[in-house]
């Protein structure tokens, strides 16, 4: 085999350092995979990782001296990388990754998977491969905390596998949040113990049959699905191993058609309400008058914080008309009682007591930037999609922890001719008028996937990649190594990988 350039290896996304060297090493049956002491987990999700394509294990040893071996090792000489940060040093003799925690040896992993042939990718054992790492050192670390994807699952259900599959190319990519968006108008998908008709009536939608269509089931004129705690605990399990935290989202107080439908008495006028089939927003709320509904919600985020571990609870918050709020009696009432002015800022109350709930039980609360207000909780996390950058600037500068994820930039459901690759590569979290002292606060970034119109896993996976790709290396490479010419050269390889996991991207030439 011949040496390397720099420009043919191929790392997705790019590392912050990357020095290659003549050679390569071979993993063959004789290379033994070492690791350190609180590094088995990680150990074993490499055996997991390469197990298939090889068609055999890379066997554990517990010598360090061992020749020809893949050495996953804690904070030897990794002082100077950040929390997420690794090392990966391969020689003709071995492999070390190096990190100060095992989440920046699973980078490493993810980066010596990348490095290793694009059939390594494959569920099915591959003969007659050179299984060879390029001689290279990697010092590499992300650029923003925040690393993110959205699924929606209210619109269109995808279910646990998909979900699994997702959070499988998430690792691949060093994406860290899943934000698990499973409440909205058209569609309740968790279940809620205490409130059974949640999903009983709330996860279904009546299914119009398309023109010439006879559907003369019940089922056959339903639509829904919902995840049961087990699935939930599944796919929170799966998100741990590849150190993915998953946030979920319990929309409040819009964006609640599906808990209306089963509990109308939430809402000002008392409805009825069915789970809508049709997209947009919806007059109809939660009463934020009525004290039913703090009860109804404390009691739904009691269930969800049990079974989440995320420190963050996202609460929604956008998009919420206000004009059931204006003629209710229950919300003039509590208006006077709280010596509130504004309708508008029964929002900003019910938001505020859950930022104190939620602390009280030791989590925070997120938001989409509607949520914004001079007098909202200081701990809470906003995520900005649309509307004034100014505001959110000015919220920044005054200590607010941001996620940015700005629609007309990041929604993975827009069409390629609105949000091409290039443009989804462009897309600079940092806005431009925030003085550098406050750029911390800038979480990151995430990429959105509304299904309104991905009524299935195909279509989804087409949406999604390449431009989670682009988002991917936005959130992870220095600015100034980001380099939109070498990485669309990149992708032309990259995608082969993707191939061979099954996944329907755009090409190249239909994201650009
Ligand atoms: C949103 O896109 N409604 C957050
Ligand atoms: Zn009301």
């Amino acid at each position: 085999m011949n040496d390397l350039k720099k420009s043919q290896v191929v790392i997705i996304p790019e590392p912050v350092e990357m020095k290659v060297d003549k050679g390569f090493f071979e993993i063959t049956k004789k290379t033994s995979l070492y690791a350190d002491n609180g590094l088995k987990d990680v150990s074993e999700y490499l055996q997991k990782l390469f197990r298939p394509a090889l068609g055999w294990s890379i066997s554990s040893t517990a010598k360090t001296n061992d020749e020809k071996s893949i050495k996953l090792s804690l904070d030897d000489g990794a002082h100077e990388i950040s929390e997420e940060g690794y090392i990966l040093k391969s020689t003709e003799n071995g492999i070390l990754i190096n990190a100060k925690t095992p989440t920046g040896v699973f980078y490493g992993i993810q980066t010596l998977r990348q490095l290793l042939p694009k059939e390594i990718e494959s569920q099915k054992a591959v003969s007659n491969m050179k299984w060879s790492v390029p001689c290279i050192t990697v010092k590499d670390y992300p650029r923003f905390k925040w690393r993110g994807f959205m699924l929606d699952e209210a619109r269109h259900f995808m279910g646990i596998k998909v979900v699994k599959k997702l959070l499988d190319l998430m690792a691949l990519h060093k994406l860290n949040k899943f934000h698990w968006h499973l409440v909205d108008d058209q569609g309740w998908r968790i279940k809620i113990d205490k409130y059974p008709k949640l999903t009983d009536i709330g996860s279904k939608r009546e299914l119009k049959p398309k023109r010439g269509e006879v559907q003369n089931t019940e089922e056959a004129n339903v639509y829904g699905g919902f995840y049961t705690k087990e699935e939930i605990k599944e796919a929170i399990a799966y998100a741990k191993e590849r150190f993915i935290e998953v946030i979920p989202e319990i929309e409040m107080p819009g964006h609640s058609s599906s808990a209306l439908a089963a509990y109308p008495e939430l809402s000002c006028s008392g409805g009825p309400f069915k789970v809508p089939t049709r997209w947009g927003i919806f007059a109809d709320v939660y009463c934020p008058g009525n004290e039913g509904v703090y009860e109804f919600l404390k009691d739904v985020i009691d269930e969800v914080i049990e079974l989440f571990p995320s420190k963050i609870i996202h609460i929604g918050g956008d998009e919420v008309p206000k004009i059931r709020w204006r003629s209710c009696p229950k919300c003039r009432e509590k208006m006077k009682k709280e010596d509130i002015r504004k309708v508008k800022d029964l929002q900003v109350l019910l938001t505020n007591y859950f930022a104190k709930y939620l602390e009280s039980k030791g989590r925070r609360l997120m938001g989409w930037n509607q949520i914004l207000d001079e007098n909202l909780s200081k701990n809470a996390i906003s995520q900005y999609w649309f509307g004034k950058v100014k505001e959110t600037i000015a919220q920044i500068e005054s200590g607010r922890d941001t996620v940015m994820t700005r629609y007309l930039w990041t929604y993975l459901d827009h069409p390629y001719k609105i949000i091409s690759l290039k443009r989804a590569y462009k897309y600079e979290p940092i806005p431009k008028k925030l003085e550098e002292k406050y750029h911390f606060h800038v979480l990151g970034l995430e990429a959105p996937l509304w299904t309104e119109r991905i009524p299935n896993e195909q279509r989804l996976y087409w949406q999604a990649f390449p431009r989670l790709t682009a988002f991917a290396e936005t959130g992870w490479t220095p600015k100034k190594t980001k380099n939109y010419k070498l990485f669309k050269k990149k992708l032309e390889s990259f995608l082969k990988r993707l191939d061979i996991l099954g996944i329907n991207c755009a090409s190249l030439e239909e994201a650009d």
